[in-house]
């Protein structure tokens, strides 16, 4: 939700703001602006536009976008409409200040009454032009300086933010604050950079200090970065490095960053197993179960909390836990979880899973629990992000940046580190027989080389998805580790085309959705020669007799479906417990293709972000 970038250095601000407002983009594009104070005349520059960054790129080419400071932004609209006047950056009635904000001023309602009785004008509807004329107020009030302002303003904020403040009469300084949304510094040679995530900055510097939540970042034009809280003590920080390389960011030749996501899938599991499935002596080795026996073997129960994809992931993880290890889990979706008074203490374990690391509600849900005694296990994708740093231990996905808003190699990274989890902790408690055990691992190794085999099949799958490109409405069934999958496929295809989808597992269809069916419904059914095969196949009989047509995902040389499908997927052979990172693929190309000939914007679909760092 949102993209926020600053430079400060002996660069022309304007070409690093906007490369790395595009490496942002996925995080929210409904409009997009930037301020600079020109070096031409000192004044302070802000421009503003609705539609994407290639907007704001268009709307300036006349324009003064010369100077060595700026920040900018890329909005995913919370409170006012997307259009220019309540694009960011937002600038005090002074005409002094500009902001960038992401997050949500909870109480911004009755600080815009303050400030509206003390004289103060308005021209847009957001709740950030409230914290920028309030800062701006109290500096001009109170006749202090900028830093005491913000840390005077942000006291009386309920809320969450991630801001970056540029003060005309200071050319030499950003300021910038952080409380439950993304923020990191970039730190080169005589030159700082800011990033919601550190996509903006890697390719300048790997230097990166991660700000946490209360934190005010003072950078000041060569000098070193100071950080502060709001009482202006100050803070020491690490300086981490970061990994993230720039081909890792880029489409590498492929139309979208989703389809190069999807292809990527096969090397994304070697690196998520590299060093944690040791095929040689039979083993998983997941250190943070290592390092935490006392607390992972014996819980009372599991709970997962995530959101999205993750919470399709953590279905899959319910199975496999209590399958494997013979301990109660549940699942919630973490922004039910938040509010929900749940009964939980310290003999429970919480799992949180996300991708981005940012998600407000799993952050919510694991501060919760946390209070509440339980130990928290988080599963994420991105480095040094917050969920990370809130759990107690966990393992990270190791899959890559993730760019399409769509997600495709997390889930699968997601379904790899569960199944290795469930493997290592019922071996470490002795659920599940060795041969068993050994298979799985021996199975999951060949995942990688059976995905590319699927991969091959992206092709005839275009070819399918043309054909139903005319649908409105489309049914999704599977059981068992299918079930999770058939969601996951539904959820892919309502995000990118905005065909409506749906879910179910298969049994359930008699019990409404088969109310629906008709020649006009398309129903995709995983059924693959697993333990409750026969009844899938009465349940595409059933179908078949409604006249809807089916694409089943089946076994290798399955010909009973192949006699009753109207298009077959075949996967290669594996265990029932690995079935959902085979199957998962073609519903994602799926989505893809069907999205593609229908025109739309897969990598940003519309309304929705990939970082949803806002209830
Ligand atoms: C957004 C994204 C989804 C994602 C969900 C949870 O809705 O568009 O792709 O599954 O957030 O995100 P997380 O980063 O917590 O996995």
């Amino acid at each position: 939700m949102c993209g926020i970038v600053g430079y400060i250095g002996k660069r022309q601000a304007y070409p690093v703001l906007v490369k790395g407002l595009k490496r942002l983009e996925y995080r929210g594009y409904d409009s997009a602006g930037v301020a600079l104070i020109s070096s031409e005349s000192n004044s302070l520059n802000v421009y503003k536009t609705k539609g994407k960054v290639s907007d704001l790129e268009a709307y300036v080419s006349d324009k003064d976008i010369t100077g060595t400071i700026g920040i900018a932004h890329t909005r995913w609209a919370t409170h006012g409409e997307p259009n220019s006047t309540n694009a960011h950056p937002h600038i005090s009635n002074s005409g002094n200040l500009a902001l960038i904000h992401n997050g949500i001023i909870e109480n911004y309602a009755s600080l815009k009454k303050m400030l509206i009785g003390k004289g103060v004008e308005f021209k847009s509807n957001t709740d950030t032009e409230v914290l920028v004329q309030l800062i701006d107020y109290i500096r001009t009030s109170k006749n202090i300086d900028l830093l005491s302002a913000v840390q005077m303003a942000l006291r009386s904020v309920i809320g969450a933010y991630a801001i970056a403040i540029l003060d005309k009469e200071n050319p030499d300084q950003i300021i910038a604050a952080r409380k439950s949304s993304p923020l990191v510094v970039g730190i080169g040679e005589d030159e700082f950079f800011l990033g919601s995530d550190a996509s903006p900055l890697i390719e300048y510097t790997n230097k990166v200090i991660y700000l946490d939540d209360g934190d005010i970042a003072v950078i000041n034009r060569g000098q070193e970065v100071k950080i502060v809280d709001f009482n202006n003590t100050e803070l020491n920080h690490d300086v981490t490095e970061v990994e993230l390389n720039l081909a890792q960011i880029e489409k590498g030749g492929f139309p979208h960053f989703m389809l190069k996501e999807i292809f990527e899938q096969p090397e994304c599991l070697k690196d998520c197993m590299r060093g944690r499935v040791n095929v040689e002596v039979g083993q998983i080795i997941l250190s943070s179960i290592i390092d935490n026996r006392s607390r992972l073997l014996n819980p009372r129960r599991f709970i997962i909390v995530a959101c999205g994809t993750s919470w399709h992931a953590a279905l899959i993880g319910k199975q496999l836990i209590e399958g494997f290890c013979q301990i109660p889990v549940s699942v919630e979706y973490a922004s039910e979880f938040r509010y929900s008074n749940p009964a939980i203490s310290n003999k429970d374990v919480v799992i949180a899973i996300s991708q981005s690391g940012e998600t407000a509600d799993t952050l919510a849900a694991v501060e919760l629990a946390k209070s509440r005694g339980a130990f928290i296990f988080g599963i994420c994708n991105a480095i040094g992000s917050s969920i990370p740093r809130a759990t107690h231990t966990g393992a990270y996905i190791h899959v890559g940046p993730e760019i399409g808003v769509a997600s495709t190699k997390a889930f699968t990274g997601q379904v790899t580190v569960l199944v290795m989890f469930a493997l290592a902790l019922a071996d470490a408690r002795g659920t599940i027989d060795r041969a068993q055990y050994v298979k799985v691992i021996n199975e999951l190794n060949t995942i990688p080389e059976k995905m590319e085999e699927m991969l091959k099949e992206n092709d005839r799958v275009k070819e399918i998805s043309r054909i139903f490109t005319y649908a409105h409405n489309f049914l999704y069934l599977g059981r068992g580790y299918n079930y999770p999958v058939a969601l996951e496929g539904a959820l892919k295809l309502k995000e990118i085309s905005y065909i409506h989808a749906e879910g179910y597992p298969a049994a359930e269809m008699k019990h409404g959705p088969i109310a629906l069916i008709d020649e006009e419904m398309p129903v995709v059914v995983i059924a693959t020669k697993n333990a409750l095969y026969e009844k899938v196949v009465s349940n595409i009989q059933e179908i078949k007799a409604r006249k809807a047509r089916v694409i089943a995902i089946v076994s290798k040389g399955d010909e009973v479906v192949r006699s009753m499908a109207d298009a077959c997927i075949e996967l290669p052979e594996t265990v029932e417990c690995l079935e959902p990172l085979l199957a998962t693929i073609p519903l994602q190309m799926m989505a893809y293709h069907v999205a593609v000939c229908k025109g739309k914007d897969v990598d940003q679909p519309r309304n929705l972000a990939k970082s949803v760092t806002v209830e």
